[in-house]
């Protein structure tokens, strides 16, 4: 059956064209939906496209019965509850390149306006006004333009910025005095740099730190006649704060994009001469419309095909060198964690991830996710997924440790979890070996070579004469075929290991006639 695409704002049709020539994807495009209607048609969508206007609340992310993916045609993701798909490990993609120079040339758009009060003059000309005293601006040359937010957008407007021949100063919690010196600008913290600006443009995301971080405090801190530009997010100036700071002379003009709430179709700030507005159209080009759009819909189709995203917001994104050299260990984590499941009844309380050999230089979190994924997808089910597994392990009070060390006991690779919990530890090791693929090498501290696939019985049982042949007639009375058998001990006539590889998974019934055998001490089946 075909995937459900529902787009529910505006996108370029020339953006969606790669999901439209996709043969397994029906698209339903369906803007301006009520929130019921979005709820009765998210149901049984198995990816969703939204720019900025579509509220993708938890409310809404709990009607789908079977979404997969959500992608964001723009970079902000602030009109989408993270938390709510991230615990029901639905993936969330924006496009976070294709729409940087637009926002970046309508923010230079609104501050070459802002200083010689374009909008105004052309409404006061097309009001039958010649007014060439009243509309006298301010040179951008030789002024200083404080940054605050210097990642994609505040990087190109700072470049813009110097084109215009004006002083930048930025702050942004990555930038270093060297990085700005490299760029040919200078470092300020945020209090400098609003102090020292005679523009201001911020280009943050809205975040939790970013809330109202232009307040009342801080237009205190600037130069009186201070002009403002806003086109990354409403929310990070104080509208109120704003108003109050334009009313009192100490902000000359402002130019808005973006609005605490939105849309809006009357605004107190819009009766102030010294405000110009847009109704966010940063990224309104059919260059920035189309690439984003082209973006996340590559990004739906390579998720919906492979389970690949290029740019995915609620998991960390590997670069595809890093990738090539981890993800032939996923089946092996992934493999490692379900046998552990099996073999660890009781409550996980703390895993260790051991990393040796040469996977002690690798990154390791990708794999560790996927170690997870396993161990939690037994009792869990199969919604436990690379996005949500670590949000489900912490739910579960499960703590992750991770260990790298260069030796590997005579492996190249040796990955080791082990899962603690009240009643003890138990561990299982596992190496990839070239051209053969994954092995399981260890269970606790008996050496074993298993491949980590089909039916696996592991039985715990005293080192005596007999106790194999005895095991075998019962299995076959059964009709449970061994294909492989393997067996370790501790010390002779001691704790001993049998590893088999049977042709149907071991019912109830076949284990506990195994374990009525008295030189039996337990017995685990395991399905992989
Ligand atoms: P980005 O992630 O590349 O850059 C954001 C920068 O803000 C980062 O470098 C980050 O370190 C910095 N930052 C975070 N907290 C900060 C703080 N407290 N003080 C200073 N800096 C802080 O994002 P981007 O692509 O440059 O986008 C920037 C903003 O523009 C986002 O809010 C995005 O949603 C918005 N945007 C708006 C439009 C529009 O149509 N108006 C278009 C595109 C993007
Ligand atoms: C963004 O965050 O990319 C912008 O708000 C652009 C948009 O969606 O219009």
């Amino acid at each position: 059956m075909a995937f459900r695409v529902l787009i529910t704002d505006p996108l370029s049709e020339e953006g969606i064209k790669p999901l439209r020539n996709e043969p397994s994807v029906d698209i339903d495009v369906a803007t301006e939906l009520s929130g019921e209607e979005l709820k009765t048609k998210i149901a049984d969508a198995d990816a969703l496209l939204v720019r900025s206007q579509t509220k993708v609340t938890r409310e809404i992310i709990n009607q789908a019965k079977q979404l997969k993916i959500i992608g964001r045609a723009g970079v902000g993701v602030d009109n989408i509850d993270l938390d709510a798909a991230t615990e029901r490990g639905i993936i969330v993609v924006n496009a976070p390149n294709g729409n940087t120079n637009s926002a970046a040339e309508h923010t230079m758009a609104m501050l070459m306006s802002l200083s010689r009060r374009i909008p105004q003059a052309y409404q006061s000309l097309k009001n039958q006004q010649w007014e060439r005293k009243k509309y006298v601006g301010v040179e951008l040359k030789n002024k200083t333009l404080g940054i605050v937010g210097l990642g994609r957008i505040g990087a190109e407007v700072a470049h813009r910025a110097k084109g215009q021949r004006m002083k930048v100063i930025a702050y942004d919690p990555f930038l270093t005095e060297e990085k700005a010196e490299n760029l040919g600008i200078d470092y300020g913290s945020f209090e400098e740099v609003i102090q020292k600006a005679d523009f201001i443009t911020v280009h943050t995301p809205l975040l939790k730190e970013t809330k109202h971080l232009i307040n009342a405090d801080a237009f205190n801190m600037m130069k009186p006649g201070i002009h403002i530009v806003n086109c990354a997010r409403g929310g990070i100036i104080e509208e109120n704060a704003l108003y109050d700071a334009i009313i009192s002379k100490k902000v000359a003009g402002a130019a808005l994009d973006v609005f605490e709430e939105e849309p809006f179709y009357d605004h107190k700030l819009l009766d102030l001469p010294e405000v110009i507005a847009t109704p966010h159209l940063g990224a309104s080009t059919v260059e920035a419309q189309e690439n984003v759009a082209i973006d996340v819909s590559e990004d739906v189709i390579s998720f919906l095909a492979k389970g690949s995203v290029k740019n995915p917001v609620n998991l960390p994104s590997v670069s595809s060198e890093a990738l090539g050299k981890i993800e032939p260990y996923f089946n092996l984590a992934e493999k490692l964690g379900i046998f552990l499941s099996y073999l660890s009844n009781d409550v996980a309380e703390k895993i260790n991830i051991y990393y040796s050999g040469d996977l002690s230089g690798v990154e390791i979190a990708p794999i560790t996710r996927n170690t997870i994924k396993g161990l939690l997808t037994r009792h869990l089910g199969t919604h436990v997924n690379d996005v949500n597994a670590f949000y489900l392990a912490d739910k579960k009070g499960i703590t992750i440790h991770e260990n790298k060390t260069s030796k590997a006991r005579g492996f190249t690779n040796l990955l080791t979890v082990e899962v603690e919990t009240k009643s003890g530890t138990r561990s299982v090791s596992g190496t990839l070996l070239n051209g053969l693929g994954p092995r399981i090498v260890e269970i606790d501290d008996y050496s074993v070579d298993v491949t980590p696939k089909g039916h696996i019985v592991v039985i715990h049982h005293k080192d005596q004469p007999g106790v194999i042949g005895k095991m075998g007639n019962l299995l076959a009375q059964h009709d449970v075929n061994i294909a492989t058998m393997q067996v370790d001990r501790s010390d002779v006539g001691g704790n001993a290991i049998m590893m088999l590889t049977v042709d149907k998974y071991l019912e109830n019934k076949e284990k506990e006639a195994l374990i009525r055998l008295e030189e039996i001490r337990d017995v685990t089946a395991v399905d992989l």
